[in-house]
């Protein structure tokens, strides 16, 4: 066994999406053979139950060592608020390797601090590139990989992105994807979309006894959420195609509140259905069962791909490029015409079928477990 002892890897997540990625990587690294502590910082950038507690139960998450509580605000607040509570953070724990996930504002300002600290970053999900520097999570995913020593990846393209970003190569892990490690150990427990409809109020049989299915739906993302006219076109967009294919729309806190907003209307049918944001069973079960998805996410593009569920991604590039080549998503972008015609090939062909990528196979935890003993063992 590896002496593990006074050596422990910190864990740190802050929003939505780390939660599904960090989940298996702690199971992981626990596990036998070769148990290794683990100490997990959530930042607390999401603080809302439903897109935090919610997640930790449901992934079986332990309780966060700590909870730093930095809540909203502008990046440069949000970011440098992390930054100041993590560091005291990090001098206590003396980690031997902070592992971060994904792009999000914690995973860059956890791993700044680490690295100027020469605390070696680990990163989980390196590589991806949409190549659109007005993204925040694409600063984040550029500057986090600039500042990490072990750097795994879901696809091939982030080796290529990686190295010509002149990361040495020899630090770039192929593993596979964490988020299918995670929605394959949970999709049996999935909750039914009909348990989940009748909880927030819809006529589950309006969803899922109607002829073409349904559709489900999830916007975020600045670009399409923050303008009241682009959103407006959005929802009058989805409106109409809720006409044709029934769509449950999960709504993120920030995307309710510009919705209030910009006054938006919602047919009166009941066709679109908003809900808050889901729970992870709640969504596994709705995407697992849904004729189409339309999002702006970007785990999700993954997942409709691991379900071989067409996804029709609302925006003009992907920085995951296999789910398209090889998955079931088609970028689409946020312009309504194009939107109505994809959806509408889909209803009437089916869409597209796809096939697993190389290695989302369920293990890529189990991988990045093997990489960092060796690692330990090599002396880091
Ligand atoms: C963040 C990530 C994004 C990810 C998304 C998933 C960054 C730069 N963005 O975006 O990549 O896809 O999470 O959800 O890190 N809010 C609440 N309750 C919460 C959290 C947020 O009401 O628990 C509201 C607040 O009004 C807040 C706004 O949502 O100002 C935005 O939250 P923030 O964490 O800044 O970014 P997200 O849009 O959630």
């Amino acid at each position: 066994m590896l002496d593990s002892k006074g050596l422990s890897l910190l864990c740190a997540v802050g929003a939505r999406p780390n939660f599904m990625k960090i989940a298996p990587v702690i199971s992981a690294v626990q596990g036998e053979p070769d148990p290794l502590r683990t100490f997990l910082v959530h930042t607390g950038q999401h603080y809302d139950h439903s897109m935090k507690e919610t997640f930790f139960r449901q992934l079986g998450i332990p309780e966060p060592d700590i909870d730093l509580e930095v809540g909203s605000g502008s990046h440069a607040a949000q970011t440098g608020e992390i930054m100041l509570r993590f560091e005291p953070i990090l001098d206590e724990v003396r980690p031997c390797g902070v592992i971060v996930v994904g792009d999000v504002n914690s995973t860059l300002a956890c791993a700044l601090v680490a690295a100027k600290k020469e605390v070696p970053v680990i990163h989980v999900e390196a590589g991806l590139r949409s190549f659109d520097r007005s993204m925040p999570e694409e600063i984040n995913r550029v500057l986090t990989d600039q500042m990490s020593e072990l750097l795994f990846t879901t696809e091939k393209s982030a080796r290529r992105n990686l190295v010509r970003e002149g990361v040495d190569e020899k630090r770039i892990h192929f593993v596979g994807n964490v988020m299918i490690d995670t929605l394959n150990r949970n999709l049996d427990n999935a909750v039914p979309p009909e348990t989940t409809l009748a909880r927030h109020g819809a006529d589950p049989g309006r969803f899922v006894g109607s002829r073409d299915g349904f559709g489900v739906v999830t916007l975020h993302r600045p670009s399409n959420v923050d303008d009241p006219k682009v959103l407006r076109r959005l929802m009058d967009t989805l409106a109409e195609i809720s006409r044709k294919v029934p769509l449950v729309f999960a709504v993120h806190p920030r995307t309710k509140e510009r919705i209030t907003k910009a006054g938006v209307a919602l047919p009166e049918n009941g066709s679109l259905f908003l809900t808050p944001p889901l729970g992870y069973l709640e969504m596994l079960g709705l995407m697992s069962r849904s004729r189409l998805v339309l999002t702006d996410s970007g785990g999700m593009q993954e997942e409709t791909t691991a379900l071989g569920v067409p996804c029709l991604t609302v925006r003009s590039n992907t920085e995951r490029p296999v789910t398209v080549e090889e998955g079931t998503n088609t970028v689409v972008g946020s312009d309504p015409t194009s939107i109505r015609a994809a959806v509408g090939e889909i209803l009437a062909t089916g869409g597209k079928a796809g096939r697993i990528p190389e290695l989302w196979d369920g293990k890529a935890s189990e991988r990045i477990k093997a990489v960092i003993v060796q690692w330990m063992r090599d002396g880091r």
